[in-house]
């Protein structure tokens, strides 16, 4: 849980409310951008956890007008201009497919991205493991809704699962990386898996 006093020494919650982003954690996306260039003009964008919202909100000034941001989450997310918004839980995998497929015809994704995250329990082991749930989920919705050649990343806890789901990652993108921005919290066991240039499904 962070204290109040702590949030406004926060350099990039105090930017988040400057610039009007719903969420710090859209610099994470912005910095992941900046270095991996995932998303572009015109693309097709799935944001999987994403309320309230910050990381649709780049994800929508990166692809502009001519692209478009579904985003999925348990919660109501709040709109954005722009966005399409999908109630769901990402752990039910098969549902989650549909109803991006409702809205996306197959294989329309050009990026699918996930800063999907448990509700810390204080049991770590719990914790992790639900972590490496919500990031095995992401991949396993990618691989069912990006086309070839798209991009994929996805916050995962360190832990013993982690190098799981990075060979996992591997195996599906043709270029691999995992990456800390600045702007995770310094005490977050947090690190970011992407995957460039999706390989054909078989
Ligand atoms: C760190 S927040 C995401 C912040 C978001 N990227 C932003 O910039 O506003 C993690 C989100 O994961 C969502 N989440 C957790 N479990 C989920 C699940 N099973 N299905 C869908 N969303 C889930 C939570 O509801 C929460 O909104």
């Amino acid at each position: 849980m962070v204290r109040k006093a702590e949030l406004a020494r926060d350099r990039y919650y105090v930017l988040a409310k400057e610039q009007g982003y719903r969420a710090r954690s859209a610099y994470k996306l912005k910095e992941i951008n900046a270095r991996f260039r995932l998303i572009k003009s015109g693309d097709t964008v799935v944001d999987l956890g994403a309320a309230p919202g910050g990381w649709s909100q780049v994800a929508k000034e990166l692809v502009g007008d001519r692209g478009r941001v579904i985003s999925v989450d348990l919660q109501r997310i709040a709109g954005i201009e722009g966005v399409i918004t999908i109630e769901c839980d990402i752990t039910e995998r098969e549902s989650t497919i549909k109803a991006i497929r409702n809205v996306l015809p197959q294989r329309a994704a050009d990026v699918v991205i996930s800063d999907a995250a448990p509700r810390l329990s204080g049991n770590r082991a719990y914790d992790h493991y639900h972590s490496f749930v919500l990031s095995d989920s992401a991949l396993h919705i990618a691989e069912a809704v990006l086309k070839p050649g798209g991009n994929f990343v996805a916050k995962i806890f360190q832990s013993e699962y982690y190098s799981g789901f990075y060979k996992s990652v591997k195996e599906l993108f043709r270029d691999t990386r995992a990456y800390t921005p600045k702007s995770s919290r310094k005490k977050s066991a947090e690190v970011f898996v992407i995957g460039r240039w999706f390989k054909k499904p078989v």
